[in-house]
Formats: C-alpha cells, sequence, structure tokens
C-alpha cells in the first residue's frame, strides 16, 4: 500500500497554532486516530445517528439508476473509505476496474482493502493514506481508464462553503470524463440534528474526548479528558452542527515547548459539520465547475447523494 505521511513538525505547528488562538481549535482529522475511527465506527451504529444508515438506504434503493447514470468505471476513488463498507457495497453494481481507497488512518484501511481484495479478487486494489483535508493530490499513476470519485457519508460538511467549493473544484478537475458520487446531509429539525451529535450513550461524547488523547501523544500535551465536556449544536446562521470541549474548570495545559490556560467553560472547538438544502449544494457542484448533477434523496428529506459529471 502507498503511504503519504504526514510531517510531523507540521502537525505540531498546525495543532499548537490552532490550540494558541483566540478560539482555541483542532482540525476534525484529529479525531481519527485507531480508537476515534472506531468510536466512530460505533456512532454510525447509534439509532439518533441517522446519515449513515439514510445513505446506505438512498445507495440501494437507487444502485441500478446510480449505475446507469454513472455509467462505465475505470477507477472508483473511494475517499475517506474508512471500512470500506460503503464501496463494497456499490462494486457489484458500478464493476470498477480498479479500487483506490484513500484515507487518513492507514492502519485500519489495510485491514479493510485485505477484506475487499477477498471479496473482489479480480478487482485491482490499491489503497493510500492521505490527508485531503487541505488538498487532494492523488498520485497520477494511481487512476486509470475513467475516473469516478465516491465521497460518501457527508464528509464534505466538514469544510466551510468556501472550503468545499475549492475542494469540489480540485476534484472536477482529477475527475475529468468521469464525475463524482458524493453523499450531502441536509438541514432538518434541530430536535433531530443536535441528539445526532449528542447520543443518550455517550458514544459521540467518547469520540470528540478521545481528541485529548490523540493530542497528547502528538505534542507530548497533558490533557486530561475528565476535565473536559462534550458540547455539541447546531447553529443556524452558519447552517452547521458545531463539536465543541468545554473546560469544567479553570486549568493550564502544557505541552513540549508551550501552555495555554482555558478559564472554566472555555472551549476547544473540535468540528463543524455543515448541512445543505438540495438547491444549495447544486449550486455548489456547479460553481466547482461540474457540468451536470443529479440526486436521490430519502423520504424524509433528511439526505441527499448527488452525481456530478466533470
Ligand atoms: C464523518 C464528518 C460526516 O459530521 O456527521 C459524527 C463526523 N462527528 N459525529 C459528521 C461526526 C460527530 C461526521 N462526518
Amino acid at each position: 500500500m502507498q503511504v503519504h505521511h504526514e510531517n510531523p513538525e507540521q502537525t505540531r505547528h498546525e495543532l499548537v497554532d490552532g490550540l494558541n488562538a483566540a478560539q482555541a481549535t483542532t482540525s476534525p482529522k484529529f479525531l481519527y486516530d485507531a480508537l476515534g475511527s472506531r468510536l466512530f465506527e460505533a456512532i454510525t451504529e447509534l439509532p439518533e445517528y441517522y446519515p449513515t444508515r439514510t445513505e446506505a438506504a438512498i445507495l440501494s434503493a437507487n444502485a441500478t439508476a446510480m449505475a446507469q447514470a454513472i455509467g462505465a468505471v475505470g477507477t472508483l476513488i473511494d475517499l475517506g473509505a474508512g471500512s470500506c463498507a460503503k464501496a463494497l457495497r456499490l462494486i457489484p453494481s458500478l464493476r470498477p476496474a480498479r479500487y483506490v481507497a484513500v484515507d487518513i488512518s492507514v492502519g485500519f484501511l489495510e485491514q479493510a482493502l485485505n477484506d475487499v481484495q477477498r471479496q473482489h479478487p479480480s478487482l485491482e486494489v490499491a489503497g493510500v493514506g492521505l490527508d485531503f483535508s487541505s488538498t487532494l493530490a492523488l498520485p497520477p499513476d494511481m487512476v486509470r481508464g475513467r475516473p469516478v470519485f465516491f465521497y460518501p457519508g457527508s464528509s464534505i460538511g466538514n469544510f466551510t462553503p468556501v472550503q468545499a467549493e475549492v475542494f469540489l473544484a480540485s476534484v472536477q478537475r482529477q475527475a475529468s470524463g468521469g464525475g463524482l458520487l458524493i453523499g450531502v446531509d441536509l438541514v432538518k429539525g434541530i430536535e433531530w440534528l443536535e441528539p445526532a451529535y449528542d447520543d443518550a450513550l455517550g458514544v459521540t461524547a467518547a469520540f470528540n474526548l478521545n481528541l485529548l488523547r490523540h493530542l497528547n501523544r502528538l505534542i507530548d500535551s497533558d490533557f486530561d479528558p475528565r476535565d473536559w465536556r462534550h458540547v455539541a449544536f447546531f447553529n443556524p446562521e452558519a447552517s452547521r452542527i458545531e463539536m465543541h470541549l468545554e473546560a469544567r474548570r479553570a486549568l493550564v495545559v502544557h505541552w513540549l515547548d508551550g501552555q495555554r490556560r482555558f478559564e472554566a467553560g472555555e472551549r476547544l472547538h473540535t468540528e463543524n459539520s455543515y448541512k445543505y438544502s438540495v438547491e444549495r449544494f447544486a449550486a455548489l457542484l456547479q460553481s466547482a465547475g461540474f457540468a451536470h448533477s443529479r440526486c436521490w434523496v430519502d423520504a424524509q428529506g433528511w439526505f441527499a447523494v448527488f452525481w456530478a459529471q466533470a
């Protein structure tokens, strides 16, 4: 498997800059160490977390129509492949010649790819350990034949709309001749949105708090998860769910060559998850340079899967 490792010095800098900012912030990519990836998998099984199962239902109910709209697939490029479970359900109808799984969490990916290869012995399979949150630059030899990018799970929601347009434009250029199949979470009532990010079992809280343990390993910091509380709410002006970690008391966090004081109630902003309307996302795809798009939505209008031709 091809692995593009992050520069640890750059990662440290990025983290320390975010921690020192007036509003302390960390990129959501740091939620996904080995345990974080497993906690996210657990989140997808929670009754409150509707996106994964709603998207899966849309994909299975419309598999034939989607395969018809998409056409021949040379390489299926799975962005944020994780367990590869979603792609595994698409492969029988899309019948790609080659499957390229891209994910930041490499250990997790390696295991998953072995399963894919076992289930599809004649499929060409490759893995890339890559953080594409700032720029998506795939090794050019990875893509052979007509490229179809698959970006499920509404992970596009982690970008601001401006960043999302930049990211989608770079996918559009690399998908030339092919296209993009993308899952997008839609705006809905706060009574459905907020429990999805603050579940009764506290799995999302554990997922958020686990970030602190990951940070401790990355920058040798001394965050104690017991000093922090999970906070998640919908910000209607920005049309996004925000996740934060809130200090339960005034405290000082130290790391190798620095420190920061947090007052009681002060927050570390750990994730944004933007929610779109179908119209707004279609407009975004158009601005990003996609020629034409269509979408499939569930009966409740909670989630959309778009096919956009590059
Ligand atoms: C993987 C980014 C799509 O925003 O819903 C789940 C991550 N965070 N619960 C999302 C997440 C908290 C998830 N994405």
